[in-house]
């Protein structure tokens, strides 16, 4: 005989994700930012494995023209990331809030620039997080220095991981502040890093 058990509770399937992220459709999103982001390393690492033959013998300033240009475009992808601040904190002042001239209201164009820097925020620093990999692989594979931009860009790594476990707990704001700190102090590494290289 077969056992039927009713239960007046649907049963919930709750992942390891949903503890960090309420809202499904945007942890749906950043569940395919972050798949996208690991295909990107992996390709990444394949392509050199395919081609380390001809890496290794490259012109030097070629090569690391190759590798810096991946740090300039994941550079852009972190000002999409870091321009939430900026743009939250002038929704927050009065002034910039009542701003009108004519028919255009400063606070809507604002409004509309948050709605799309929320949206993209964790998508953008995973992508971003993605290319920076093989920029920090394709640089340490010819030889690591100990010099300032090898140094800046170690520090702005390990700072960017915490950084980026902090950003779990910002969705519940249970990160006491500390999202927000490590993205000044990232934002500050980074740039001296590739400022001063
Ligand atoms: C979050 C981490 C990092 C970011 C955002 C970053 C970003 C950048 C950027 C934007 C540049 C300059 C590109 C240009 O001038 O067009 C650069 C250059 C460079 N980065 Fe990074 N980088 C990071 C981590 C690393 C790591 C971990 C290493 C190696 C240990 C590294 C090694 C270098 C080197 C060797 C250069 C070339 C410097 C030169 O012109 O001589 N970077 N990086
Ligand atoms: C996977 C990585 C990340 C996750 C999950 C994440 C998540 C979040 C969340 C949920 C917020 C709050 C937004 C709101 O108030 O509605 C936030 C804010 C913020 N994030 Fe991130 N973030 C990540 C990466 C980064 C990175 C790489 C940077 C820096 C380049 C950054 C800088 C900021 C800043 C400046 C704010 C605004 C201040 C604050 O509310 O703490 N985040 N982030």
């Amino acid at each position: 005989m077969v056992k039927i058990i009713y239960s007046s509770q649907p049963t919930k399937k709750s992942s390891f994700l949903s503890k960090f992220i309420p809202n499904r459709k945007e942890r749906k999103i950043i569940i395919l930012s972050f798949l996208v982001s690991a295909i990107l390393i992996l390709s990444g690492i394949l392509l050199i494995i395919a081609n380390h033959q001809q890496l290794f013998t490259q012109d030097f300033r070629h090569y690391k023209g190759t590798f810096k240009q991946l740090g300039s475009i994941s550079r852009i992808g972190y000002f999409v990331v870091i321009s939430i601040y900026p743009i939250y904190f002038l929704l927050k002042l009065k002034k910039v809030k009542n701003f009108q001239w004519g028919n255009f209201q400063l606070k809507g164009l604002l409004q509309l620039l948050a709605k799309l820097v929320r949206k993209w925020h964790v998508p953008a620093a995973l992508l971003s997080t993605g290319l920076i990999v093989l920029h920090s692989i394709l640089a340490i594979l010819r030889g690591f220095k100990v010099d300032f931009t090898y140094l800046t860009g170690i520090a702005s790594m390990v700072v960017l991981i915490f950084l980026m476990f902090l950003g779990l707990k910002r969705f519940k704001r249970t990160d006491k502040q500390w999202h927000f700190k490590l993205a000044i102090a990232f934002f500050i590494l980074f740039m001296i890093h590739a400022t001063f290289s």
